[in-house]
């Protein structure tokens, strides 16, 4: 229980770093919610900023899903023990949820698209590459980040159900994880829904930038 406690509480903290308000505020003086979208995400930078900046808070976003759930749980368990996949999760869900209600912004973070990403790299599964290719075949067709975004995370949960439904004694924590991480990731996306229907979603074209 300590080691939950403990786990849970150092991931939110990391998953709050809002690196997409930093990198924009310290890098360019630009106040990221006043732009684009006003998302502190990488599309919202790399729509704002450039591809490279989009690029860089992706990838920092990533590694703050990715090296709490892979370090975390290995210092405070033994490497065969039973709770490992559990407070993997927990990790997992923590660095997200730190990540779309960050207590260093008055709790108005992200999506959490590029944090969830680095931490089913570590749960891994066959959601993950499944999710990624999803993105990447919509994401070709449409250039609506958005719509890629929501497909892949749905197109996760259903894989993810599908592999691990048989086994739910094991992996009760994985199954619930995968099921409610992408009903909160779309949750977080109800004002693209609403642009998408309207069709006033905004495509991104890598490589050209709207303003700056
Ligand atoms: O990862 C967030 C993305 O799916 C949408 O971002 O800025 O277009 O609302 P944005």
């Amino acid at each position: 229980a300590t080691a939950a406690l403990i786990v849970a509480i150092i991931s939110y903290l990391v998953g709050a770093i809002p690196f997409g308000y930093l990198i924009p505020k310290w890098c360019k003086g630009i106040d990221i919610r006043e732009h684009g979208s006003g998302n502190p995400g990488a599309t919202n930078v790399l729509r704002t900023m450039g591809n490279e900046w989009g690029i860089l808070v992706l990838c920092l976003d990533l590694l703050k899903g990715l090296l709490p759930v892979w370090l975390l749980p290995m210092w405070l368990l033994p490497s065969d023990s039973p709770a490992m996949l559990h407070l993997r999760v927990l990790a997992g869900v923590a660095a997200i949820v730190g990540h779309m209600l960050p207590v260093y912004l008055q709790f108005r973070g992200g999506k959490g698209v590029a944090t969830a990403l680095g931490v089913v790299i570590v749960l891994g599964g066959w959601g993950t590459p499944v999710a990624v290719s999803m993105f990447l075949i919509t994401f070709a067709a449409w250039r609506l980040v958005a719509l890629s975004s929501m497909l892949a995370v749905s197109a996760f949960a259903i894989t993810q159900l599908v592999i691990l439904y048989p086994y739910p004694s094991q992996t009760w924590s994985l199954l619930g994880f995968s099921v409610a991480a992408p009903l909160l990731i779309i949750y977080r996306h109800r004002s693209n829904i609403v642009r998408l229907w309207n069709r006033e979603e905004e495509r991104t074209e890598i490589g050209k930038r709207s303003s700056t």
